[in-house]
């Protein structure tokens, strides 16, 4: 429905990563290839399900990105609202969705989650793909997506894991390189900044268990738990050690490899309280 809406500019201290069209690219190289692909379409159908939201019904993608996801939502029928902090991420999405035939189900608008302009209680279905991972203040994104559900609502979040085998291998391949990362503890679990096109962007590994006793303490249960991305080390190669991998990948979240050993997870919480 339309571009995304001219509001005033929105500045926060970790956006401008999120501004670069290389990012985009980036990130569509990183995640969107084909195989890739085949996994994201059951994940997304099976967090709707999980969501609860009724055939056609709204739901709330918050930090739409370059769209992809929203873009899913829009044709198994849904309503989408698609926020994001990005006018960069927000013009994509735009064009993709023009480009996919769905523009008139979606409808974009830029927002920061920190200091989010949406109602108390005022959502149902809400899901934030990849996004919360990048936000260096989650206490404040998390805070205000639990205070927009409503009672009975659901909100299902996408996130990385600070138990994930790939950590583990990670931290030994940098043992032997001599390089370790210069991970920061915080209440939620371990982060650090890392370069990305002459920018600064911020990458948390949660401790979810942390996660979702914050979300506990306003109002929320977790329901679901599961794997989202067994392992994310397909980034790093090509060719077909990577199709492989991602093929290994898609099998291991298809029998259900346990989320506490998983790269990402997927959660969906509802508001009992
Ligand atoms: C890794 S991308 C994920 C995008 C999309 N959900 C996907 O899975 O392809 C992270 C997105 O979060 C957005 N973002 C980062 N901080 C934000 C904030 N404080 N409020 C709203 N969106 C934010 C970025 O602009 C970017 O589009």
């Amino acid at each position: 429905m339309g571009s995304p809406s001219a509001q005033p500019e929105i500045v926060s201290e970790h956006a401008d990563v999120f501004e670069r069209g290389e990012t985009v690219a980036d990130w569509d190289a990183d995640y969107y290839h084909p195989i890739a692909e085949r996994l994201y379409d059951k994940q997304v159908a099976r967090m709707l399900e999980r969501l609860r939201v009724p055939p056609g019904g709204p739901v709330t993608d918050a930090g739409c990105g370059p769209g992809v996801h929203a873009i899913r939502a829009a044709k198994l029928g849904h309503r989408v609202e698609a926020l994001d902090l990005s006018h960069t991420m927000l013009g994509e999405a735009q064009r993709r969705a023009d480009a996919a035939g769905v523009a008139d189900k979606i409808t974009f608008r830029q927002t920061d989650l920190t200091t989010l302009d949406i109602p108390d209680a005022s959502r149902r279905h809400v899901f934030s793909w990849g996004v919360v991972i990048h936000i260096p203040d989650a206490e404040a994104a998390l805070s205000n997506l639990a205070r927009i559900i409503a009672p009975g609502g659901r909100l299902a979040l996408h996130l990385t894991n600070s138990t994930a085998f790939d950590h583990t291998l990670e931290r030994w391949g940098r043992f032997a390189v001599r390089k370790p990362l210069e991970l920061e503890q915080r209440d939620l679990g371990p982060g650090c900044w890392y370069e990305m096109n002459d920018e600064r962007l911020w990458v948390w590994r949660f401790d979810l268990d942390a996660v979702a006793a914050f979300l506990a303490r306003r109002g929320l249960t977790l329901r679901h738990r599961w794997t989202a991305e067994c392992s994310e080390i397909q980034r790093r190669v090509n060719g077909p050690v990577r199709s492989a991998l991602l093929r290994v990948n898609n099998a291991a979240a298809a029998m259900g490899v346990p989320a506490r050993c998983s790269a990402t997870n997927l959660l969906v919480f509802e508001r009992t309280a």
